[in-house]
């Protein structure tokens, strides 16, 4: 897409992305991705998108990779969590833990939970100080490996939603946010951490947000109230289902 811009014509740049038939072929990418990754010496530090996305991607790795990836060399966080308790059907731990964790071999030490059932604040002062006590630093801000990212239809990101995008630019790790609907409160991580991993990685499916998907990769409409617009990590990369891409 061009833009003309007083006679000149600048191409938007459109974020790096790949469009797949089905989420089964996103998780088979991501799942080769993490065997290749995991083989290393090296632990891995990644913190894993919630929703409802994620549920098939983990079910399938539980039945494909369990054994290809070497989870042991692996680090599990969250990007964010719903402030109740681990075993509520709200808790994205939770879904993880049934959806992934019950069917591979990780051990319990790899595994940081926001502790969801505490008081919003102080969950986001544990988690954060998990974070920054855990993480290799990069300019002296915690560095994810990656960072797993969802994206809503209003474009919110983790947990930060459009009426609360002064979370973005805090210079905290972590959080307390409201969900503008439902009122429930919730722990995420912040832009600089998003933005200081080494990649970001959206995983975003549906026709329900291909507009946003459009308006973020054109930069038009109301991109910039999108947090998800916010997303520029070294590398980033959206993984989009057909559906999604549609408009594009
Ligand atoms: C959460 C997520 C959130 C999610 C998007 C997309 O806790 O809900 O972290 O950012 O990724 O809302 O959710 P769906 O995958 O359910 O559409």
């Amino acid at each position: 897409m061009t833009v003309s811009i007083a006679n000149y014509k600048t191409r938007i740049m459109r974020p790096n992305h790949k469009i797949f038939s089905n989420n089964t072929l996103i998780a088979r990418f991501l799942g080769d991705k993490l065997a290749m990754m995991s083989a290393g010496k090296e632990k891995i530090n990644i913190a894993l998108s919630g929703g409802n996305t994620p549920k098939a991607i983990f079910e399938l790795w539980s039945i494909e990779y369990a054994d290809k990836i070497n989870w042991t060399n692996i680090n599990l966080f969250w990007g964010d969590e719903r402030c109740v308790p681990p075993t509520d059907a709200e808790s994205n731990y939770g879904m993880t833990a049934k959806a992934l964790i019950a069917n591979i071999i990780i051990p319990k030490d790899n595994i940081f939970r926001v502790k969801g059932e505490l008081e919003p604040h102080l969950a986001s002062q544990i988690y954060g100080e998990e974070i920054n006590s855990r993480l290799p630093k990069n300019e002296g801000v915690p560095a994810f490996d990656i960072v797993f990212l969802g994206m809503g239809d209003d474009g919110h990101t983790v947990s930060i939603f459009p009426h609360e995008m002064n979370l973005w630019n805090s210079q905290n790790i972590c959080e307390v946010a409201t969900h503008p609907i439902s009122g429930q409160k919730r722990v995420t991580i912040t832009g600089e951490i998003i933005n200081n991993a080494h990649e970001a990685i959206f995983l975003v499916t549906g026709a329900n947000k291909a507009s946003v998907v459009q308006e973020i990769f054109d930069q038009k409409g109301s991109f910039e109230e999108y947090p998800s617009s916010k997303v520029k990590s070294k590398n980033t990369l959206w993984l989009l289902d057909e559906a999604v891409a549609q408009l594009l």
